[in-house]
């Protein structure tokens, strides 16, 4: 088999190897999707023109991004990403704290700090890396972490490498997270409550001034993940703060992706100048990994910029979000709870989830499907973000397509239309 114009290669290891049947197990589950066409995965993209990208010559509607406000190819953005490549270089000279950190590191951390109203702020060089590195360096032996049954990979992996017991509440209840801290009271030292501020799979918001509410009385900090509501929550997309009102230093620690609403790569925490500091010499993931590169920096300070200066793009967001969501339940679809730019269409069977992303991938539109283990089985769905710059004629064209193909599949009834021609 030739594999990238090469020979395959047969490595000695994987002969009678049980790390080799593991991974043949996973390939024949993967050759057998491939064959009925219905892969979606790792889609190559040449080019990204606003919501629309273009796929095997052929141009799409784009509803798996996370760019929420549309900023991904913001030319103000890229100015400043080049700026910044040509003055500083591609790279860095490697960890900040060894190495040096430059200004726009700097520059970019009292940034955050300003539009999280909070105290000081660090960069990492992914969302994923300093949820991991914040719990695991802050949390130990003897301590208790506790999370929503629901919190993004990156915090449960954060939980687990941090040593503390790993105690988990039902999602975004509120009486058993109080049940779980009741009990825990006296048996550990540090306690840490985490939460999405919205959740990446159902789109719903955490209930976050009854949860500071609670850890206040059993004196435990709280963790929210603001990966998918910065831009997108409060009325000028200050997130979660401004969504419910919430005071100054209520929320200890704040965590949030820069390759979101934030057209970059990175992740920073936000918090107290001297909780940040502890981070800034104890996380690993900060104290042995290299500094985020000029460029990325540079187009994450420009793009908080640009969401102040543009609050049409909240409030575009937020139409988009009313009109799509009302189609959709207008149509008979089950979309959950959800108050934000993450849209769960609920299948069901893994078959007909793939089989509607088949359909949808034909008619232009880029849609994900979601399968366990990402989701319980059963809830298989696919996961519709709204997006800032998709138009009024997007979001029709994408509707109606639900529905031909909704009808096709039997998921939805013919009668639940929105009363539009098929
Ligand atoms: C809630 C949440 N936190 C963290 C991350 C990780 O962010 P990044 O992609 O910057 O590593 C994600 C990514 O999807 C996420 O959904």
């Amino acid at each position: 088999m030739r594999l990238h114009g090469k020979e395959e290669i047969t490595y000695m290891s994987t002969v009678k190897s049980p790390l080799q049947r593991r991974i043949n197990a996973f390939s024949s589950r993967v050759s057998k999707i491939k064959e009925q066409d219905l892969y979606f995965y790792l889609q190559r993209i040449d080019a990204i023109d606003g919501a629309r990208v273009t796929i095997d010559g052929e141009s799409r509607v784009m509803f798996s991004s996370y760019s929420y406000l549309g900023l991904v190819n913001h030319p103000r953005i890229i100015e400043a990403a080049s700026k910044a490549t040509c003055e500083l270089g591609t790279g860095t000279h490697g960890v900040r704290i060894l190495a040096g950190t430059t200004r726009l590191h700097v520059d970019l951390e009292k940034r955050i700090a300003d539009f999280m109203n909070t105290e000081d702020s660090i960069v990492f060089s992914s969302g994923f890396l300093a949820n991991v590195a914040t719990i695991s360096s802050f949390l130990g032996r003897g301590d208790a972490v506790i999370s929503d049954r629901l919190a993004h990979a990156s915090l449960i992996d954060g939980c687990r490498l941090s040593g503390a017991e790993f105690l988990w509440f039902e999602h975004n209840d509120l009486d058993d997270l109080e049940r779980i801290l009741k009990d825990a009271e006296d048996k550990y030292r540090g306690k840490l409550v985490i939460v999405d501020a919205v959740y990446s799979m159902d789109g719903d918001i955490a209930p976050v001034p009854e949860l500071i509410e609670i850890c206040r009385k059993y004196g435990a900090w709280l963790l929210v993940d603001e990966a998918h509501s910065l831009g997108v929550l409060g009325k000028t997309g200050h997130g979660i703060q401004e969504h419910f009102g919430i005071p100054r230093g209520e929320i200890d620690i704040l965590t949030c992706s820069l390759s979101k609403t934030i057209p970059s790569i990175g992740g920073f925490v936000a918090g107290r100048q001297d909780f940040i500091s502890f981070l800034r010499h104890t996380a690993r993931g900060f104290v042995f990994s290299a500094a985020l590169s000029p460029g990325a920096v540079a187009a994450a300070k420009e793009a908080f910029d640009v969401i102040e200066e543009e609050q049409w793009r909240i409030s575009r967001l937020r139409e988009n979000i009313a009109m799509f969501t009302s189609g959709l339940r207008a149509l008979g679809y089950n979309i959950m709870n959800t108050e934000s730019s993450v849209i769960p269409i609920i299948i069901g069977d893994e078959e007909t989830t793939l089989k509607l992303t088949m359909l949808l991938h034909k008619d232009g539109i880029f849609i994900c499907p979601i399968l366990p283990p990402a989701v319980p089985r059963n809830t298989c769905r696919l996961r519709a973000n709204v997006l800032a710059s998709h138009t009024e004629e997007d979001i029709n064209y994408a509707l109606d397509c639900l529905k031909r193909a909704g009808i096709e599949l039997g998921i939805i009834e013919p009668k639940g239309s929105r009363g539009q021609a098929v």
